[in-house]
């Protein structure tokens, strides 16, 4: 009689060393449908046969079965679990890591060649004490010209440059040709001794080699009480044998720029033997110059007390002689042929 194995237990016995010995999961299933199966399990007959005894006993083995059910279930749910997780052994042979292996590597990007070189224009400026300040590049008409001294007939307003933004009968504003209203600005909301450089987009109608629409500048600033030609001079030789190289030679020519006076040109040369660009050894790369009075003046600055410079340099003029990139319009497609390169 079924019953009499909760009395005697060895049975029991038997089953949770079966289920301990088990090695397989399928094993397992069969022990466990032996045992609780909804027709033959012996779990489920012993719970039947119960119904047949008195009721002081009945209690007294159901609570025994009710026990033995439940050491049962345990040992099999923690049996299922070893089976399934596998032993370090298992691991080691099946899962074996060859860290030797090449894996395939995953390929990483990088900055673009104009803001990276920003981002090293910022640097060596800052390492020479100026703030980087932005501007907008939509711009009023009063700030991109005329608060710079640049009269009203100007070439530089002619349409054939200037991208004009159509408006409604207010004032008139356009696509900034220059970083230079960056300096009014800056002189408005700061008082002088200061030297900063103002970074970003501008744009000109104008496309061949060297020129593109939409290039960046930046511009720069420096005005106190004894800042001379000869500090400007420095500060550019400086920063372009630290941006381009120190074999850079220097051209400085006079250039008209009506916000500066004297005004300067500067063209630079390296490695001219293997010069790829198209004007030849000599490529121009910063306007700059003595501040005007006049654009002192516009930012209630009093020019008696306070002088300076400013300048602007083309930050893709100075990327393609750098990298010896003959056509500027390889600098925007983003093609990564070409990107891939540097
Ligand atoms: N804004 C001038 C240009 O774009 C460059 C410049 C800046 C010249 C500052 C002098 C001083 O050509």
């Amino acid at each position: 009689m079924l019953i009499a194995m909760t009395d005697a237990s060895p049975s029991w016995a038997d089953l949770f060393k079966q289920i301990a010995d088990a090695k397989s999961a399928t094993e397992l299933d069969a022990l466990e449908q032996s045992v609780f199966g909804r027709k033959e399990g012996l779990m489920t007959l012993a719970m039947k046969e119960l119904k047949d005894l008195d009721d002081a006993k009945k209690k007294e083995i159901a609570k025994d079965l009710n026990t033995q059910k439940n050491k049962l279930s345990e040992s099999l749910a923690k049996k299922r679990a070893e089976l399934l997780s596998p032993s370090s052994d298992a691991l080691a042979k099946d899962e074996k890591i060859d860290v030797t292996l090449n894996l395939p590597t995953k390929e990483q990007g990088h900055l673009h060649l104009v803001p990276e070189f920003m981002d090293q224009v910022e640097e060596v400026f800052g390492r020479m004490g100026f703030d980087v300040a932005y501007s907008p590049e939509i711009e009023s008409e009063d700030l991109n010209f005329t608060q710079l001294n640049i009269p009203e007939n100007h070439p530089a307003r002619d349409a054939q440059d200037t991208f004009w933004i159509k408006n409604d009968g207010k004032e008139k504003s356009v696509l900034r040709t220059h970083t230079s209203p960056g300096q009014i600005r800056y002189m408005r909301s700061h008082k002088p001794p200061f030297r900063a450089i103002f970074p970003g987009k501008v744009y000109r109608k104008d496309a061949d080699a060297t020129h593109s629409p939409m290039f960046h500048q930046f511009e720069g600033l420096m005005i106190g009480e004894n800042v001379t030609l000869a500090n400007m001079k420095a500060v550019m030789i400086t920063a372009i044998r630290e941006l381009v190289s120190k074999d850079a030679e220097f051209r400085f020519r006079t250039g008209f720029f009506p916000f500066v006076e004297p005004g300067l040109e500067v063209d630079m040369r390296w490695q001219s033997e293997d010069s790829k660009t198209k004007e030849g050894d000599w490529l121009e790369i910063v306007g700059c110059g003595m501040t005007h009075p006049e654009v002192l003046r516009n930012c209630d600055i009093d020019p008696e007390k306070w002088q300076g410079f400013a300048f602007g340099f083309g930050i893709e003029r100075m990327v393609m002689i750098k990298h010896q990139i003959p056509n500027i319009r390889s600098l925007f497609p983003g093609d990564l042929r070409f990107l891939k390169q540097f």
